[in-house]
């Protein structure tokens, strides 16, 4: 296992669109694992994807289990392959990402999300999400198109905050 480097804005390459996973065998499995720690290191953030570790090809991996405060999740999910099916309601919520360290900013996203998704044995699965955990997904599924955060904003001035609390060590857990 390895820690994977995160590639940082204005790395040109965060904004390639990555490419369907093909082979589901032990080369994946140990990216994933890789990336699994890379997600755990330093600061723990509530989900990843494959092309903010160099990897592009379209694998994402969110937890919302352990964001603090209980929201409804699913756990740990591997997600290859994600395609949302569906999106019901609109909320606006404050996101951070590991691959733009220093701001936050307040996006608009579906409230409600169906999604499929093959597992890392290639098998195919079905999900609906709520809430902040279809927010992580929404999030990390922009970065496999090459989208960030901060391209979704409705306005820098009003909408993006520098971050503070990184310089003091503070909880950067909600980051995706
Ligand atoms: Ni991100």
């Amino acid at each position: 296992m390895a820690i994977l480097e995160i590639l940082k804005l204005p790395d040109p390459r965060l904004k390639e669109v990555a490419e369907d996973v093909v082979h589901f065998d032990r080369e994946l499995h140990r990216f994933v694992a890789d990336l699994e720690e890379t997600r755990q290191a330093g600061p723990a953030a509530v989900g990843i994807a494959a092309p903010q570790a160099g990897r592009w090809q379209r694998i994402i991996i969110i937890d919302c289990s352990t964001t603090g405060k209980p929201v409804p999740n699913h756990g740990r999910l591997i997600l290859v392959n994600p395609e949302i099916t569906d999106w019901d309601g609109f909320a606006l919520g404050r996101e951070g990402c590991l691959s733009v360290p220093d701001y936050t900013g307040n996006v608009i996203r579906a409230a409600r999300i169906k999604l499929r998704a093959h597992d890392p044995r290639g098998e195919l699965q079905a999900y609906e999400m709520e809430g902040f955990e279809a927010r992580a997904l929404q999030h990390e599924v922009d970065h496999l198109d090459g989208i960030l955060f901060i391209d979704r904003l409705v306005s820098r001035r009003t909408d993006l905050f520098q971050r503070k609390v990184y310089q003091k060590g503070g909880n950067r857990k909600k980051q995706v």
